[in-house]
């Protein structure tokens, strides 16, 4: 037995217990295949495929299980209720999804139990994103196989913990448990498997590589970053988003304005606040992706950049860490 088999390897027949995260704006087709076809497993981001390059979901699906060699390959579900409208098309992308063959769901905000009676008696497997034990226990009373733990160094949606802390709150569950945030290189993968973890889900450094379509200037900004360039900003999606201190960033700040805060926690307000700022991100982080400028543009990305050191073609990424982890032992 090797570190790399683990869990989540046997769960879903793969070779490493490698997840590439979904990423809004950046989970390109290119990206997320590339990743299953390498031995990992790519998680489909469906507002990218659809929103931000313009695919038909089902089409986009196909697209990138011709682009993995008809690997394994998961999507990302959000679920959370803000708005009906959005919670019925989850639904139907989640069905699509089972009908093209996909058997890996990642939830993420909300209770999963819905994707886990949907997607279950096909045989997949849903995977919750969690900050805390609080979460956790609700996502295992939902059903789910496994859960993502989202320490503090994470890029996207930051937790609070380090990685270590919410492995030690987490292993009683009896459940898998994956660490997200702040592998940047193959000795990051080593230390997490070697920490009890059964495997990694990463963006941040998928996001330095060939295969990703993202500006070449924002590419280069996560190589060249520190860790200490990463800052949480509230004002992208009203909620902690980890993103590189451009010069955009120094120049309007961090947190949201009062009228922005009252809106934020108001009991009546709040639900429409967080869907007025979720269309707005939605339109500003793809128009960030594609453009490149620091001045006016967000880059996210986790503290995982202290471990990139160059951009990459997916391959060579996942060929590092596979030959860490052997060479590491059992
Ligand atoms: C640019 C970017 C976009 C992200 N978008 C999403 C998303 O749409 N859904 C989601 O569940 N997680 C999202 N995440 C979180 C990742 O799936 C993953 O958990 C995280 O990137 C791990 O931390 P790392 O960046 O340090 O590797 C995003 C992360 C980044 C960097």
């Amino acid at each position: 037995m090797t570190l790399l088999d683990t869990a989540l390897t046997r769960q879903l027949g793969i070779e490493l217990p490698l997840v590439c995260g979904a990423m809004y704006p950046c989970s390109n087709p290119e990206l997320v295949g590339a990743v299953s076809r390498a031995g990992g497993i790519g998680v489909i981001q469906p507002l990218t495929l659809t929103y931000v390059h313009g695919l038909d979901f089902r089409a986009g699906v196909r697209r990138v299980r011709a682009l993995a060699g008809d690997r394994p390959m998961g999507m990302n579900a959000l679920i959370e209720q803000s708005s009906r409208v959005y919670r019925k098309r989850m639904a139907r992308w989640v069905d699509v999804a089972l009908e093209e063959g996909v058997r890996f769901f990642v939830t993420s905000l909300g209770n999963p139990r819905w994707v886990v009676d949907a997607v279950a008696p096909a045989g997949a497997v849903v995977y919750h994103d969690v900050t805390e034990r609080k979460w956790a226990l609700k996502a295992r009373d939902g059903g789910v196989h496994g859960l993502i733990a989202v320490n503090e160094r994470a890029g996207g949606h930051a937790g609070a913990k380090s990685a270590r802390a919410l492995l030690e709150e987490l292993a009683d569950l009896g459940l898998p448990v994956l660490c997200a945030g702040g592998i940047g290189d193959a000795p990051d993968f080593v230390v997490a498997l070697r920490m009890g973890y059964a495997g990694v889900q990463m963006g941040t450094r998928f996001i330095a590589t060939d295969e990703c379509a993202a500006h070449e200037a924002y590419k280069h900004a996560i190589v060249a970053a520190k860790a200490e360039d990463i800052v949480l900003t509230e004002r992208v999606t009203g909620v902690p988003l980890a993103v590189i201190r451009t010069p955009l960033v120094e120049r309007v700040g961090t947190t949201v304005g009062p009228l922005g805060r009252l809106l934020l926690r108001g009991r009546r307000t709040k639900r429409w606040a967080r869907a007025w700022y979720a269309v707005r991100s939605a339109w500003r982080l793809k128009r960030s992706n594609l453009r490149g400028d620091t001045t006016r543009d967000y880059w996210q990305a986790g503290k995982s950049v202290a471990g990139v050191s160059a951009v990459e073609p997916v391959a060579a990424v996942v060929a590092r860490f596979r030959v860490a982890a052997l060479a590491s032992g059992g």
